[in-house]
Formats: structure tokens, sequence, C-alpha cells
């Protein structure tokens, strides 16, 4: 297993996939690493299903597509200069999908709380991946057709659903790591907004 911190700086969003098939002790390995995961009051309100099914993938990236094609007017198209979006054409060759759902029934009012007690879940799946060499990526353009994805997996009203990421090996051009973000130092203030320090 490579390093802690080799991790966090490999996990990055995965656009391409490879169709190999993710091993289920690993599957099963990044699944408790997400259960392990802080959530309010320990209640662990979340849920993940994992696609497998082929025509269950096929239609989520039917409907991931057409939530584009709401969103921005255009749908992607394979091989079109979309990376970000590539896996929805072919997602029933992406080997898993996972969507992640929160309970809503004992965080009702409150949307931080929501997110809170759900996304560092995501997170760890993510990174859980990320150290078995295999890519993810957090998405929620797929909202735009909400309905038709929750009558899809059979998601109940007491639940939403917070996220999916596809998973499975990169495919090239795509790799783990490389991703671009600011320096520390422009992104932290010390004891007060605005302060930078030294
Ligand atoms: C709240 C959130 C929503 C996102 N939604 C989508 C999405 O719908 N589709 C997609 O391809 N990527 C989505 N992403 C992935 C981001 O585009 C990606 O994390 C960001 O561009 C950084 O990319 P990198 O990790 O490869 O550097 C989302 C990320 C977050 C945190």
């Amino acid at each position: 297993m490579p390093d802690f911190f080799e991790v966090v700086r490999s996990q990055r969003g995965t656009a391409y996939y490879k169709p190999d098939p993710i091993p289920d002790d690993v599957l099963n390995q990044i699944l408790e690493a997400a259960t392990r995961a802080p959530s309010g009051s320990n209640r662990q309100p979340w849920r993940f299903i994992v696609m497998r099914d082929r025509e269950v993938k096929r239609r989520m990236g039917e409907l991931y597509r057409e939530a584009q094609r709401r969103m921005t007017g255009s749908a992607p198209t394979r091989g079109a200069e979309d990376g970000p979006v590539h896996f929805s054409v072919g997602m029933e060759d992406v080997p898993v999908l996972v969507m992640i759902c929160v309970e809503l029934w004992q965080i009702r009012g409150s949307e931080i709380y929501r997110g809170a007690s759900i996304y560092p879940a995501g997170q760890n799946l993510m990174l859980a991946a990320a150290a078995h060499g295999i890519g993810t990526r957090l998405t929620t353009i797929w909202q735009h057709c909400y309905e038709d994805v929750a009558s899809l997996l059979g998601v109940p009203d007491d639940w939403a659903m917070m996220a999916m990421t596809p998973m499975g090996y990169p495919a090239p051009p795509d790799h783990l790591g490389g991703s671009r973000r600011k320096p520390v130092s422009e992104v932290t203030f010390i004891d007060r907004w605005g302060n930078a320090g030294e």
C-alpha cells in the first residue's frame, strides 16, 4: 500500500476507465473505508448503491447525458473533446458506479448537516479507491434528472442521492496524480480572515 500522503496526492477526477473488473475484496475494503467516516451524532446516515448490472449502468449513462443536455444545452459524444464527461458515453463499460445516499428524516431543515454527514464518507471512498490505484470522480450533474435516477435505483423519498462516482482503473490518457491545486499559503489565514501571517 502506498503512503497516505501519496494517496491523497494521487486522488483526482478520473474521466477514462478500463473495463477491468474490481475484485470483490478490494471493493469491500473501499466501502468499509467509506463507513469509517464521521457523521453527526455517529448516525451513519449513508447507503451506497453499487451498480454493476450493465443495463442499470447504461440507463444511468443515458440519464447523465440527458442531465448534461438540460444543464448545458449539449450532450457529450464518444471521442469528443469532453474529457470530464467522457465516461458517460459507454457508462456501462465502467466496472462499477456507486451512488452515495443520505437519510433525510434525522436532518430535515439543515442543508449543512446533510452534506457534512455524507461527504466525508464519499472522500474516504475515493481515497481508499486511490490507495488501490482505482480512479473515481465525484459527480452531481445527474441531479438534473433526479426523479428519473431515483426511480431507476428505487431510492425511497426519505433518502436523498448526494453524489455518484464511477469506479475503475484509469485508462490512458488518464492516470492518477497530477491534480492542480492552489498552494496552502494562498488558501490559509492565521487567526482571522485575510491574515496571511508572515
Ligand atoms: C460538488 C462536486 C460536484 C461535481 N460534479 C461533477 C460532475 O457532475 N461531473 C464531473 O465530471 N465531475 C464533477 N465533479 C468533479 C470536479 O470537476 C473535479 O473534482 C475538479 O474538476 C477537480 O478535478 P481533479 O480532481 O481531476 O483535479 C464534481 C466535484 C464536486 C466536488
